[in-house]
């Protein structure tokens, strides 16, 4: 009879209960297909503007050189600069067109406020503060909801980045059409501008957004979900208790419920990933070489 039992036992440790396992494997839809093929554009886009406009900035240091006889010449390497920015312009004209045509056509307004925006919030200063506390120890992990606000700064960062880095670099491809309209001085200045702004970007993603992506002791090695758009349930309660306890009241859970990733999902988004934290430190790397070596 106990036999019987423990063996029952040990068959249910074993063997989760049908409704336990679904919740086990469930992946909760985080992004949809559009969003995910905008970040990657934007990243490629981003790492190759990165590596053909930082030889051009050091110029005169010899991996600079190299690097840029490699890419086939600084002029060629210009060329690739100007067909990346045009991408990068792509990239974000789409994103603000699919926001705007879910408030115009949609009728959809949650992006002003809520949960679903990025707008910041007050509940995000109090996070802020909230997830500092944690950080020493006195006081419980903040319940973030579906955007953390150190997400929402790095979103707002891309936004201002991309006004300035591209108005300032269309100034730089076009010089005779700006310079109807505005005065010669200011062109020093957009050069300034886009040289400084590209090293603040540069030093920003791949170092603060890397290490939120993938090197923080959560994530680590990786953040499969701009990959493959979805993540684990467990995961979704862990990091976001008050999206999961949202989409668990509305059945949110089901309908969005994505399955696992695909095999090839993975390996794809490893490789892509891993191939941009390779990147982007090296180029880190060679930035602070550049400036330790003037
Ligand atoms: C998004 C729109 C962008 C446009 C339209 C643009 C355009 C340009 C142009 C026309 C130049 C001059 C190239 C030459 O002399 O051949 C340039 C230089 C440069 N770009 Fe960009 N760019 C953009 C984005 C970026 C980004 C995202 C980065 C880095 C993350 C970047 C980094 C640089 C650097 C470091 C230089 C050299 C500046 C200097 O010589 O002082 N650019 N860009």
């Amino acid at each position: 009879m106990a036999e019987t039992a423990e063996r029952e036992t040990e068959a249910a440790d074993v063997q989760p209960r049908p409704a336990a396992a679904a919740v086990q494997v469930r992946h909760v839809r985080r992004f949809d297909r559009a969003d995910r093929y905008l970040h990657f554009l934007m990243m490629c886009s981003f790492l190759g503007l990165a590596a053909t406009g930082l030889p051009l900035l050091f110029s005169e240091a010899p991996w600079a050189k190299a690097w840029a006889h490699a890419l086939g010449g600084f002029e060629f390497g210009g060329t690739v600069h100007r067909i990346l920015a045009v991408t990068l312009i792509g990239v974000f004209v789409t994103h603000v067109g699919r926001l705007l045509h879910r408030v115009i056509v949609k009728k959809d307004y949650s992006i002003f406020w809520g949960p679903s925006s990025m707008v910041p919030q007050p509940r995000d200063i109090a996070d802020l503060f909230g997830h500092f506390k944690w950080f020493v120890g006195a006081g419980p992990r903040p319940i973030f909801d579906r955007f953390t606000y150190w997400e929402k700064f790095d979103y707002w960062a891309v936004f201002w980045g991309m006004a300035i880095i591209g108005g300032s670099g269309l100034m730089l491809w076009f010089p005779e059409q700006f310079a109807r309209v505005l005065p010669g001085w200011l062109f020093n200045i957009a050069l300034l501008v886009h040289g400084e702004e590209a090293l603040l970007a540069v030093g920003f993603i791949f170092t603060i957004h890397f290490f939120n992506g993938h090197i923080r002791p959560e994530k680590f090695p990786m953040d499969m979900v701009i990959f493959t758009g979805s993540l684990p349930e467990a995961e979704l309660r862990h990091e976001r208790p008050a999206e999961h306890e949202r989409l668990r009241r509305t059945g949110g859970l089901d309908r969005l419920n994505a399955g696992p990733p695909s095999h090839r999902a993975l390996v794809v988004g490893r490789f892509v990933g891993t191939s941009a934290v390779i990147v982007g430190l090296t180029l880190v790397v060679l930035i602070m070489y550049a400036f330790l070596t003037r």
